[in-house]
């Protein structure tokens, strides 16, 4: 049996920290194995955001690249490709923006919450939502179907979006006959990595976040600071590890040592400092094979273009062929020659 497509995208809009290790990537590394796996660069969708920033949007397609290889992304069995590169994307988004109302862009829950945000963040009405902002489901749904995407590995708070591209499918197969591949949903294991400082979510945002490039010293600032159960005054008092981000942490990266930090913790064996500290060699034994991967690829731009560029080749042709059956069915395929 043929095995199923894969896509999914990361909008290059800053380097990978933990949290996306643990809520997205480690999963994708898996999934790689068992699909034909496409994973987008998506520097068009990160400038609806950041279209007054295009500098900011460049530098990190390659940053996000080099964390991507460095977490396990293996070129050799998937496709890593860069949004951009493929105008097919851009031809269907037009098509498809037919079939999407403006009420129901409006209605979508991951595009409310985002335009709620930038009100909050502009202090406007919403006069600053753009066009191609309050598109950019229509252009995902784009991504998806360009790579007859069967399975969409992402989190929680992108649900409404693989809904919104379902519809579309479902309404262009229904006017133009079976012609897209209807796309399902993988929910990653673990959903949200919670912040060093307590937060429940992990990200730049919000200054909390354990970047895949960080070194020793700005780990060891990070980790020091790290709120542990508050109940603990001296040292030798006894806390709660539960509560403690610490230990969420030792959890998370899975120190070998878990059952004694736990048991040293609720006997006041063990004192903050010295917990943190260790924390601090378990997680850069953690991140040491990904920095090592990391320089190799710093060092080698070249391999690391190189491989943007075969990945967006073969990207594009299986995207032409998508396109080929789209024009056919819209009956917009006039002539046997290429224009
Ligand atoms: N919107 C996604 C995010 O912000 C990124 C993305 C772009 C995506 N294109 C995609 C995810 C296609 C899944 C499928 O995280
Ligand atoms: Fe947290 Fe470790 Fe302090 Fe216990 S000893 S509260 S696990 S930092």
């Amino acid at each position: 049996m043929e095995k199923k497509n894969i896509l999914t995208g990361i909008r290059p809009t800053g380097k990978l920290h933990l949290g996306h290790y643990f809520g997205a990537v480690c999963n994708w590394v898996k999934l790689q194995e068992e699909y034909h796996s496409f994973f987008e660069i998506a520097d068009v969708q990160a400038l609806t955001d950041n279209f007054n920033n295009p500098e900011k949007v460049r530098t990190n397609v390659r940053e996000v690249t080099i964390d991507l290889l460095s977490l396990g992304i293996d070129p050799l069995k998937s496709t890593i490709f860069v949004q951009s590169t493929i105008p097919e994307i851009a031809e269907l988004t037009v098509y498809y923006s037919n079939l999407v109302t403006m009420a129901r862009l409006y209605r979508n829950p991951t595009v409310k919450t985002e335009i709620k945000q930038k009100k909050a963040l502009f202090g406007d009405t919403g006069e600053s939502v753009t066009y191609g902002f309050v598109g950019y489901p229509v252009s995902q749904a784009a991504d998806i179907t360009a790579f007859e995407g069967a399975c969409v590995p992402v989190g929680e708070d992108q649900l409404p979006l693989i809904e919104q591209t379902r519809e579309i499918v479902h309404k262009f197969n229904s006017i133009y006959g079976e012609t897209l591949i209807l796309p399902e949903p993988v929910l990653s294991e673990n959903k949200r990595i919670k912040g060093l400082d307590g937060n429940e979510k992990m990200g730049k945002s919000l200054g909390n976040a354990i970047y895949l490039a960080d070194s020793k010293e700005e780990i060891e600032k990070k980790i020091m600071g790290a709120v542990t159960d508050t109940k603990k005054i001296r040292k030798d008092d006894p806390a709660n590890p539960e509560v403690c981000m610490v230990y969420y942490y030792h959890k998370l990266i899975g120190n070998s040592n878990l059952e004694t930090v736990c048991k040293e913790c609720k006997n006041g064996s063990r004192g903050c400092v010295a917990c943190k500290k260790e924390l601090v060699e378990v997680m850069m034994n953690f991140l040491k094979p990904i920095s090592e991967k990391r320089h190799y690829y710093e060092e080698h731009p070249e391999i690391v273009d190189k491989i943007l560029i075969e990945g967006s080749k073969y990207a594009r042709e299986k995207a032409k062929t998508t396109m080929k059956k789209v024009r056919k069915n819209m009956r917009i395929d006039y002539f046997d020659e290429e224009i």
